[in-house]
């Protein structure tokens, strides 16, 4: 474990290509932060939520979950404080991370999610007081980079989810090329969902020749999919090799995140 970098807030964007496991990583990491004693506060912004499972809420607690306010300028000028939508929408959960949601489309034909995207972008851009860890699960895709602004402009580190195939990090590398245009400090890759040597290989060669720092490699594992099939991802205990590979990953994290300030 860290010591010095331990001591520094990070802002923590999770993206990659859809079904790579941005959601189920997102859950594993704010889960091990918040028993590495971290206040951690999980954002879902996928307009199809499901974060909360993978804390440990059931549908029905996370279906409770107030949504964020749309297009709210958080901090100082604005309309609400950052610890103000903390204490009125955020929710604790099992796992110990209190999550936020962000968006939700409850709907058909009502419109763009951007103003709700909006908030994140600007609640990310205040300071959150006591929270050492605000990571943010995206919906696949590029479009939380591009959309005005940009969703993540304000994040300090991206963490971008492989898997064993060359679309995915494709994605990865446009990821990094874009979140660079933006000013994001850094952008590491998890490969996610490994079966073989092969596939291990696969995501050094192919990450290291594109640029892009790994942080660690969680291997496929088949209860995380059971658990997952049965709705119940957030409280499972975690084989031992994914929770190696996740420490690997938080350790890199830290790193990276000391590594902006100098
Ligand atoms: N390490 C893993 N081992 C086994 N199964 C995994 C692992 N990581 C993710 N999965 C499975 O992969 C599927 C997709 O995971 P998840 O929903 O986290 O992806 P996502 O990237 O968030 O998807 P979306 O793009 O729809 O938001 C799920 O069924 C999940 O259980
Ligand atoms: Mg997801």
């Amino acid at each position: 474990m860290t010591t010095v970098a331990s001591q520094l807030q990070l802002k923590l964007g999770v993206v990659g290509k859809g079904g790579v496991g941005k959601t189920t990583v997102s859950g594993l990491v704010a889960r091990r932060y918040a028993e590495r004693g971290r206040q951690v506060v999980a954002v879902d912004t996928d307009s199809n939520p499901n974060l909360g499972l993978s804390l440990g809420l059931s549908l029905e607690e996370m279906e409770a979950v107030p949504v964020l306010p749309r297009a709210t300028i958080v901090g100082i000028g604005g309309s609400a404080s950052s610890a103000d939508l903390l204490a009125e929408y955020g929710r604790s959960t099992p796992a110990g991370p209190t999550l936020l949601s962000a968006i939700k489309v409850a709907q058909a034909g009502a419109g763009c999610t951007c103003s709700g995207h909006a908030t994140v972008r600007s609640l990310l851009s205040d300071a959150l007081e006591n929270v050492d860890l605000t990571l943010v699960d995206m919906e696949a895709g590029l479009e939380h980079l591009s959309r005005s602004g940009g969703t993540l402009a304000y994040a300090d580190l991206l963490l971008v989810v492989c898997e064993p195939t060359r679309k995915s990090v494709l994605t990865a590398s446009r990821t990094a090329s874009l979140a660079a245009e933006l000013g994001i400090p850094g952008v590491l890759a998890v490969g996610n969902k490994a079966k073989s040597p092969e596939d291990v290989a696969f995501f050094r060669d192919t990450l290291t020749s594109e640029g892009i720092e790994i942080a660690g490699i969680l291997p496929y594992d088949p209860e995380v999919a059971a658990a997952d099939r049965v709705g119940e991802v957030g409280l499972q205990p975690v084989a031992p090799a994914v929770q190696a590979a996740l420490d690997e990953v938080l350790d890199a994290l830290d790193k990276a995140r000391a590594r902006i300030e100098t």
